[in-house]
């Protein structure tokens, strides 16, 4: 046996017992007359002590070995003298009677603590050495925590859970395929699944009723904090439901989620139409932990000379509570952030409204005392708060208002962290009109039902909105689902509608219209970005700590160096290259 114990699970009670532990070296501490080593493993540290005097063979042992060295050590349980309050085994230490070395280990380049001295560079070359440290090893285990917590409660729901292939063809997601070239087939070529999409809903014709699947997906797109190019998603689909069916289901999900796992009670998610996330916050994933929503301020705006706001749109203002003394320093920075190319606003405007009454603005040239209180009224701003206004085209100062709000709801301490307001944003218009490609797109997904009825239903493209809905929690899209076309006269229309003609329809996805012929159930469905739920358990934006096993933000395993060239002969073999006489 090489341990009777871990190094997480003694405590005072077990004063006296003889144990055997099996660890790493995380300190060597050489007192002189003591030597101290913390051994750690996945449960924790214990201490274990070496008296120079009554075992002087095995304290010069001890101080022989190094950091991280794979030890297993005998000895007996007792309490400790200076006793360390911040670990749970912190009142024994171990008498050591007998040590043996089972692996040496080389110096590790960074050192292997909670404070660590490492770049990120570094950690992600050799990740199964940041893996042991605290921080990140807790990640895993709430990952962990979290899927077991998800299998029970979709399982105790009747959901069941089945594998779907990852070599397919591919899924209209939106994002970049990664194709895998075919030996047999030369010339053809798999695709890695943006997500299991159509087969859930084969699965669905296959009368399964109710499927979930914790299943990796692959998209080639730019990465952020919060994209990785393998994401695993937390995908589901339900037979005979209608879209409050779903919502309500997946909605007691998180909250079962929620209670299970950091012991909050969430109340019932409120349910906010694309158009209003749009209009109060520009933004289809709103951050409600705070107000600061968007006030429309033509009326008190224009016609007063000043040409930008005059020939714009839409002038739009956010008031900021408690912030009118911000210096002109502050300010000044504030504005060449919006104008960075990231946000892209041509200017802002700024009125403090202070605390005796009085009124101060970055454009009291043109507006009087009593034109910035009418401003100021039509903002809902209070004395002390500091109104921001952007003016130009509708959907671009939404969006650029919209990072204004969000950093100030952070820079205001608004934006609570482990506070959480979740919603369900739904009535998404079904089509986007892409100017690029002078095409519609399905803002979705093309599997996406359109909520109205009856023959005609696609005559307005422009107008039809989508049986889809995302559930967004402070700012961040964790799922996104909707219910589906399981008509094949429907299905052919969408595809219509999105510029397919019959023949590439029926290439791509004539197996799922097929399926539509032979009795397709009424169905919906949603899927959860997991990684981004258990970075939201965490408390942190990126991803990437909930990876065990990461890509960098250019997409690459630092690790094992992939992505990596390969040889000549698999090019020839895969039909790549053409082979040299
Ligand atoms: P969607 O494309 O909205 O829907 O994806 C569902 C959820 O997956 C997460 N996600 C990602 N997480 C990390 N890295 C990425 N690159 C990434 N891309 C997406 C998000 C998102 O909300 N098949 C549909 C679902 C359905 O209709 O049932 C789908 O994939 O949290």
């Amino acid at each position: 046996m090489y341990r009777t114990k871990t190094c997480g699970e003694l405590r005072i009670e077990n004063a006296g017992e003889q144990v055997t532990l099996a660890g790493w070296v995380q300190k060597n501490r050489d007192l002189g007359g003591m030597t101290f080593i913390d051994l750690r493993d996945r449960f924790g540290l214990t201490q274990l002590a070496f008296n120079m005097e009554d075992h002087s063979d095995l304290c010069l042992q001890a101080r022989e070995l190094g950091r991280e060295f794979v030890v297993q050590a005998e000895g007996k349980v007792v309490e400790r003298q200076s006793k360390n309050k911040n670990i749970p085994t912190g009142e024994i230490e171990i008498e050591v009677s007998k040590i043996q070395i089972l692996n040496a280990a080389d110096t590790p380049p960074f050192i292997i603590e909670d404070q660590t001295d490492g770049g990120e560079e570094i950690r992600m070359k050799y990740r199964y050495l940041d893996l042991r440290r605290n921080p990140l090893k807790n990640n895993i285990l709430l990952r962990h925590k979290l899927a077991i917590e998800i299998r029970n409660y979709l399982n105790n729901q009747l959901f069941i859970e089945v594998e779907t292939p990852v070599l397919i063809k591919s899924t209209p997601e939106g994002a970049r395929d990664f194709v895998v070239p075919s030996r047999m087939h030369q010339g053809e070529f798999y695709a890695l699944p943006q997500s299991p999409q159509t087969f859930k809903q084969l699965l669905m014709v296959s009368g399964f009723d109710r499927y979930f699947q914790i299943v990796r997906c692959f998209r080639d797109e730019d990465l952020r904090a919060d994209r990785q190019p393998e994401f695993t998603q937390i995908d589901c689909e339900m037979s005979f439901v209608d879209r409050d069916d779903v919502l309500l289901t997946f909605e007691n999900m998180v909250r079962h989620l929620f209670k299970n796992v950091k012991g909050i009670q969430l109340p019932t998610f409120p349910r906010m139409t694309y158009a209003n996330a749009m209009k109060n916050y520009g933004n289809d994933k709103p951050d409600i932990r705070f107000e600061m929503t968007f006030k429309y301020l033509n009326h008190s705006c224009k016609g007063r000379g000043f040409g930008i706001f005059d020939q714009a749109e839409s002038v739009i203002g956010i008031s900021v509570p408690e912030c009118s003394e911000y210096s002109r320093k502050q300010l000044d920075e504030i504005i060449d952030w919006v104008k960075r190319p990231q946000i892209g606003a041509k200017g802002l405007v700024y009125i403090k409204c202070n605390t005796d009454g009085t009124f101060k603005s970055s454009v009291d040239k043109f507006y009087t005392q009593v034109d910035l209180g009418k401003i100021a009224e039509q903002a809902e701003a209070k004395a002390g708060d500091l109104i921001f206004i952007m003016s130009g085209n509708t959907s671009s100062t939404q969006k650029q208002m919209s990072e204004l709000r969000l950093r100030m709801g952070r820079e205001t301490g608004l934006a609570k962290s482990g506070t959480y307001a979740p919603l369900w944003v739904v009535d998404f218009p079904l089509l986007e009109w892409d100017e690029t490609t002078n095409r519609y797109h399905a803002m979705h997904h093309p599997f996406t039902s359109p909520n109205v009825q009856g023959e005609n239903w696609y005559k307005d493209p422009k107008s039809i909105l989508a049986n889809a809905y995302d559930m967004v929690i402070n700012g961040v899209e964790l799922g996104g689902g909707s219910i589906r076309i399981h008509d094949k006269k429907v299905q052919a229309k969408m595809f219509e509608l999105l510029g397919f003609s019959d023949e590439e329809a029926k290439k791509q996805f004539g197996f799922l219209m097929n399926a539509f012929e032979y009795g397709a159930p009424p169905h919906g469905g949603i899927a959860f970005g997991f990684d981004r739920l258990c970075a939201m358990f965490g408390g942190t934006d990126s991803i990437r700590d909930y990876i065990a096993f990461p890509k960098n933000n250019a997409g690459r395993d630092m690790m094992i160096e992939a992505p990596d060239t390969i040889s000549g002969e698999q090019l020839v073999e895969l039909g790549l290259e053409i082979k040299k006489q």
